[in-house]
C-alpha cells in the first residue's frame, strides 16, 4: 500500500473536455513552472453505423494546446478504454509527445488478442506504446514530477496518475454520487477494485480528483472534479467505511444489470494497439465483430 511522495504544493492548471457520445472527460494538465503539458485520455470519434472516424474531440484539444502555446510531453491512457476509441496517435502526429499506459497492458492484449483472434503479427508486449508504467513509477511533465499508481479491478492495466495536487482517477471512482466503475469486463475483479480504491482514498484529503466519466446521475449537470476527502466521506459505493464484502456484493449485482458499452467492440481492437486501427490484408482499416464472445 505504499504511496509516492506527492507534491501537494504544485497546483497544475487542468482544462477539461467532455465527449458527449461516451460521457468521457479528457484533460490537458499544465506544469505550473513551464509550458509543458500532458493529455489524459483523449477521444477519437467513431460512428458505428457508418464505420466512420472523425476527430472533432481531438481537434478541440489540439487547438487548445496550440492556442496556449504549450508543449505536449505526454499522452496518457489511464487504461484500455472499452467505451471510446483513443485519440492518442492522431494527436501525437500533430503535436508529438509520448504515449504511455500501464505495463499490464500485456495481460489485456493477451486476453483480447484471443477474443478477437488476432494473428501473430499483433504483438502482446505493449510495444505499440512509447512507455509502459510500473506501479509507483515517476515521470516528468516539464519540471513537474508525476506518478503512476497501479489500480487494477476495472481492468488489469488501470492506473491512477498523480500530477502535483491533482489525481486522475481513470475508471476507478466516479463522482461521489456516481460511485465506482464496473468490474465485469474480462480481467476485471470487484475485490481488486475495492483494494485499489482504498489505496486512492489514502491519498491526501485535499488532493483534487478528476474522473474519466460522468453520467449526471439523477439528472444533475455533468461534473468531473472532486477531492479525495469528498470521496472518502460520501462516495455512494465505497464512502464512509463500506466493507470489502459489501462492495463486492453490490458491484457484482449491479454489473450483472449493465449492458455492454456501445463502442466496446471497436474500442478494444483500437485501444490495445495504442489507438491505431487494425488493417486487413489489403491494408485497409478494418474491424472485426466476434459473435457471442463478450
Ligand atoms: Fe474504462
Amino acid at each position: 500500500m505504499t504511496l509516492p511522495n506527492v507534491h501537494m504544493h504544485k497546483h497544475p492548471k487542468v482544462q477539461s473536455f467532455f465527449d458527449a457520445q461516451s460521457n468521457t472527460i479528457s484533460y490537458v494538465v499544465q506544469d505550473p513552472d513551464s509550458t509543458s503539458c500532458a493529455i489524459i485520455d483523449a477521444v477519437m470519434n467513431f460512428d458505428y453505423a457508418s464505420g466512420r472516424l472523425s476527430y472533432d474531440s481531438a481537434d478541440e484539444i489540439i487547438a487548445f494546446i496550440e492556442q496556449e502555446g504549450l508543449t505536449l510531453d505526454w499522452i496518457i491512457e489511464t487504461h484500455v478504454h472499452a467505451d471510446h476509441l483513443s485519440g492518442a496517435p492522431y494527436i501525437q502526429q500533430k503535436l508529438g509527445g509520448k504515449i504511455g499506459i500501464g505495463e499490464h497492458i500485456q495481460t489485456v492484449q493477451d486476453t483480447f488478442g484471443k477474443i478477437f483472434n488476432e494473428g501473430t503479427e499483433f504483438q502482446r508486449d505493449g510495444s505499440q506504446f512509447d512507455a509502459l508504467f510500473k506501479d509507483g513509477d515517476s515521470y516528468h511533465v516539464g519540471q513537474l514530477e508525476c506518478f503512476a499508481l497501479h489500480t487494477p479491478g476495472h481492468t488489469p492495466a488501470c492506473m491512477v496518475h498523480i500530477l502535483g495536487d491533482a489525481a486522475f482517477a481513470g475508471d476507478t471512482l466516479f463522482m461521489p454520487d456516481g460511485g465506482s466503475a464496473r468490474a465485469d469486463f474480462p480481467g476485471g475483479d470487484a475485490g481488486q477494485l475495492y483494494d485499489s480504491i482504498q489505496r486512492i482514498l489514502s491519498l491526501p484529503d485535499e488532493m483534487r480528483l478528476f474522473v474519466c466519466h460522468d453520467y449526471g446521475p439523477g439528472g444533475r449537470a455533468i461534473a468531473w472534479e472532486t477531492t479525495i476527502g469528498a470521496q472518502r466521506a460520501a462516495n455512494i459505493h465505497v464512502g464512509d467505511g463500506t466493507s470489502r464484502d459489501a462492495f463486492v456484493k453490490m458491484r457484482t449485482e449491479r454489473d450483472a444489470q449493465l449492458a455492454m458499452p456501445q463502442l466496446i467492440i471497436p474500442s478494444l481492437q483500437v485501444n490495445i494497439r495504442a489507438g491505431e486501427v487494425p488493417r486487413d490484408e489489403a491494408g485497409n482499416m478494418s474491424l472485426k465483430v466476434p459473435v457471442n464472445k463478450l
